[in-house]
């Protein structure tokens, strides 16, 4: 089953205090299934993690479509409304940013698990299952009722990776997810990846080392200059 239907995304940038039009990427067209992995390359600033923003609507693309098929029926992620695209980020599309946005005095147990309460689960089975999460990425338990804003970088990034991924998704973005993990943590990302891509989920990721997803890869999407 085709999942997205991507055909010439575009977007340019208007840089204001340059008074000019930047292209990030254009023409970009590739199509998806449920359970495949497209991993996008291409050099530094070539517009990769824009590309994953424009799909996310984190930045409105300037042309182009991204049909996808939600539950509730097909909608083009380039011109759907906020509204539609915030329930879509609630229930069905999942984005692995670089960083984690920590907040003061929500525990790092709990940032994991509120994505798992936010869809009606119990709040104990939310903490288990966070608690799981956790442990898998090799976060020490006698830190996970502390705050992850004095967290190392790795630390902070597991805690990001545990909350992206804790709640069933259709679709996953990721950009550069790996990038502050240690080699255990890797591991268990790679892992946690395959058994959702065999449960059916689609993922289109940036990775840094690329040889660590190579077992799941389908397809890849080069981005170059235009
Ligand atoms: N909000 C923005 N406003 C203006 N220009 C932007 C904005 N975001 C990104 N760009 C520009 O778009 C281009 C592509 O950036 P992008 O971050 O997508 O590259 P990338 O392929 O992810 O690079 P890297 O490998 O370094 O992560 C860059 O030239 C960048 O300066
Ligand atoms: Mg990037």
């Amino acid at each position: 089953m085709t999942l997205l239907e991507v055909h010439s995304l575009a977007k340019t940038f208007h840089i204001h205090h340059l008074q000019r039009e930047v292209p990030a990427f254009a023409n970009v067209s590739f199509t998806l299934r449920a359970g495949e992995f497209l991993l996008v390359r291409g050099p530094n600033g070539i517009g990769k993690s824009t590309l994953l923003r424009c799909l996310y609507r984190t930045y409105l693309p300037s042309g182009g479509s991204a049909m996808y098929e939600s539950r509730q029926g097909v909608i083009d992620l380039a011109r759907a409304a906020d509204v539609d695209i915030a329930q879509l980020r609630r229930t069905e599309i999942g984005n692995v940013s670089q960083f984690l946005r920590p907040r003061p005095r929500v525990s790092a147990l709990d940032m994991v698990a509120e994505p798992l309460l936010a869809g009606n689960t119990a709040i104990d089975e939310s903490r288990r299952m966070a608690g799981d999460w956790l442990a898998d990425f090799g976060l020490k338990s006698d830190i996970w009722q502390a705050y992850p804003t004095t967290f190392s970088g790795g630390e902070q990034q597991k805690v990001n990776l545990a909350r992206a991924l804790i709640a069933p998704r259709r679709l996953l973005l990721l950009d550069e997810p790996t990038a502050s993990l240690d080699a255990g943590a890797r591991a268990a990302l790679v892992s946690r990846l395959a058994q959702l891509k065999n449960q059916g989920v689609a993922m289109i990721g940036v990775f840094h080392h690329p040889e660590d997803v190579a077992k799941l890869v389908d397809g890849e999407l080069q981005l170059r200059v235009h």
